[in-house]
């Protein structure tokens, strides 16, 4: 039987005490479509309010009126609902475990110490001058204040926006001027794999660029004691501006409809986008799809191995496992270092009973023989996830097989930045498995799959991946460009969310996602707008044109392709191949840096001049046979030449 048909049923006895049966899914599944509302008000409950919503839900997808509203007289504060709330019952337990870069360094933080340096962060940031609606951007390793700053923001009403560590200066500057920032919070270096990243040098350059004088204070936190300039008046030790608050600070109420963060994200078009998330409904939903698809149960050590740069950290390293009381791990360094068995390892050490990852992290370790495990036992384990981009066969049995000792349930959880989580996944005591498969629908979400014309499809199909009605956890909008959000989400389809992605469902009702049907790329489980890099790379003084396209690639899932046309005067050579990779790396950051260029005396395009993607995918993809009608090009001609020099991976 071939490894897609293959099911694995779900396992009875983990069943027997899950959250959510076969049984309990059906149930709360139908109650959840047929009348929403009076299943997220009995959801509601499970946060604490300090006025109780009495609304549910007023939300609109029609494109022209696209106004999204959850529980929207209800007020809460999300640090209270992830601290306080649980100090008396869980006060001495900890909050987060940090393992360090280096294998002998750890911490661990109780849901006591947290709410206290949480409370004295808040009041720094007040001294600071940041009140309720401010913005503050963090550009933060994987260290424990990353998530104190995103608490103490939540505690006063400010509004994060989490830059990914990895970004470049300029990246950083455009996402500081775009959400106003007054405040930014760094680390002098970060550190990953034994190497420094200079995040406040970074910062530096990043304040040099236009508009970021609208930054009044760095708060700089002291990782690695490395050399880094300072700016007087400006800059502040984050400890220094901590340790001497008070540890009390009042938990500001906000609306639930008041944003909680902005997030940066790709299209494919444009600059990032600025998606704007709110209180009450997301951290309902984080939190609820945290405890109900990892089947997270009291004293669980859950570790989610992403950044907290990425939506995947913020729902499922801080807000959702914090919400629930949830032991939570969060680890600075990378999966194969300092030895390829990392992974296993710290299952060991902390006695991880949960574990989220993405398969590029699988693929790079599968890549070294399954002998890499042998130094760990991780029997604490009981569920394992995937997220990011399709997990194939091959890695889902390595990952099910070789670290979860073929005991543990895979949930292969489909969701965007957009949508704030989970949106179709297994549960662990609720679905068999297919490897590669999303499964079924979270509560309160419904797919649908439509052709190109947005017709219906119904039965076992193969379509674009729409989503008919609104769920808590949906993003509200594009910060500052309500028009953009219309216009990206609500406006190919009439009247549903489209999500990018197309998506095969199969006859048990089953989806698989297939992968992005825009010009986004998934690298790595990184979103990229195949735009971006181009515009980087069309910056440079030599560079006429360029086009990129993702690529199948055997670890990062695709690869980036990038077909280049050289001014005229300029003569192509593999120096300045790589000139061209640094350059784009320098601009947008490492995650962006390109796989292969292939120099293009031109590129395919219709006469109306509109570039064939298609075309440069397939010969990017080596599938020259199949390329379809090239009629309508301007000048076939130019086809012949890229098939003959394109590189052919061996
Ligand atoms: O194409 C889908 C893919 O990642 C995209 C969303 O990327 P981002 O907003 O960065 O969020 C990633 C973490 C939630 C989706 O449009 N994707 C994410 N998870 C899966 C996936 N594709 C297939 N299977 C998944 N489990």
């Amino acid at each position: 039987m071939s490894e897609q048909q293959r099911i694995y049923p779900v396992d009875e006895r983990l069943a027997a005490d899950a959250w959510i049966d076969r049984d309990r899914y059906q149930q709360l599944y139908r109650q959840s479509v047929e009348d929403p509302e009076g299943f997220w008000r009995e959801q509601a409950d499970s946060l604490s309010w300090s006025k109780k919503p009495s609304t549910i839900k007023n939300t609109s997808f029609a494109s022209d009126n696209v106004d999204i509203r959850w529980f929207e007289d209800g007020e809460l504060n999300v640090a209270h609902n992830c601290l306080d709330r649980h100090l008396d019952s869980r006060g001495d337990q900890p909050a987060i475990i940090w393992e360090g870069d280096d294998p002998n360094d750890h911490k661990i933080i109780t849901y006591r110490e947290l709410h206290q340096r949480v409370s004295q962060l808040a009041n720094g940031l007040k001294s600071l001058g940041v009140g309720k609606g401010d913005t503050v951007t963090l550009y933060m390793p994987m260290v424990p204040e990353a998530a104190m700053a995103m608490l103490a923001c939540a505690r006063i009403g400010a509004v994060h926006s989490v830059v990914f560590g990895g970004f470049s200066p300029d990246a950083l500057a455009g996402r500081v001027v775009d959400s106003q920032s007054r405040v930014v919070i760094t680390a002098d270096e970060s550190v990953r794999g034994g190497k420094q990243v200079p995040l406040k040098d970074n910062v530096d350059a990043a304040l040099t660029r236009e508009g970021t004088d609208v930054v009044e204070s760095v708060l700089v936190v002291r990782r690695t004691g490395g050399d880094i300039q300072w700016h007087e008046g400006r800059d502040r030790w984050f400890d220094d501006v901590v340790d001497q608050q008070s540890t009390d600070c009042p938990a500001e109420p906000v609306n639930a409809e008041d944003p909680l963060f902005i997030l940066y994200t790709s299209g494919s078009t444009g600059t990032p986008k600025g998606l704007k998330h709110t209180s009450g409904g997301y951290l309902l939903y984080a939190a609820l799809t945290h405890r109900t698809v990892f089947d997270y149960h009291e004293g669980e050590v859950y570790w989610c191995a992403a950044d907290v740069g990425w939506i995947t950290g913020h729902s499922y390293i801080v807000y959702g496992p914090l919400a629930n009381g949830a032991t939570t791990l969060m680890f600075e360094g990378v999966p194969t270092y300092p030895s390829h068995g990392r992974i296993g390892q710290i299952v060991d050490k902390h006695q991880v009973a949960i574990l989220y990852t993405s398969p590029t992290a699988i693929r790079a370790l599968m890549a070294h023989g399954e002998h890499i495990m042998d130094d760990s036992r991780r029997d604490s384990l009981r569920i394992l996830g995937s997220v990011g981009e399709p997990i194939n066969p091959e890695a889902w049995d390595w990952f099910y097989r070789v670290v979860g000792n073929s005991r543990c349930p895979i949930v292969d959880t489909w969701w965007q930045t957009e949508t704030g989580g989970h949106m179709i996944t297994p549960m662990p005591g609720a679905t068999d498995l297919k490897p590669g498969c999303a499964t079924k629908p979270f509560f309160g979400v419904q797919p649908a799959l439509v052709d190109n014309e947005g017709r219906r499809l119904e039965g076992a199909a193969d379509g674009n991946l729409v989503i008919l009605d609104s769920w808590p956890g949906q993003a509200r909008s594009i910060w500052n460009n309500h028009d953009r959000f219309v216009q990206t989400y609500f406006s190919t389809y009439e009247g549903v969310y489209f999500t990018g992605d197309g998506c095969r469902r199969d006859e048990d009702g089953d989806y698989w996602i297939t992968g992005r049907i825009d010009d986004v790329l998934n690298v790595s489980g990184h979103r990229m707008g195949t735009a971006e890099i181009e515009s980087s790379l069309v910056a440079h003084e030599s560079v006429a044109e360029a086009a990129v396209v993702g690529y199948p690639h055997d670890i990062k899932g695709q690869g980036i392709y990038v077909y280049v046309t050289l001014n005229d005067d300029v003569e192509p050579s593999d120096e300045l191949k790589q000139e061209l990779k640094q350059w784009v790396r320098k601009d947008i950051g490492p995650i962006a840096t390109p796989d292969v260029i292939q120099w293009a005396p031109g590129l395919p395009k219709t006469r109306s001049g509109k570039i064939m993607r298609r075309i440069l995918r397939k010969i990017a993809a080596d599938e020259c046979d199949g390329l379809g009608d090239t009629s309508t090009l301007a000048d076939p001609g130019v086809v012949e030449d890229l098939i003959e020099n394109r590189h052919v991976r061996i």
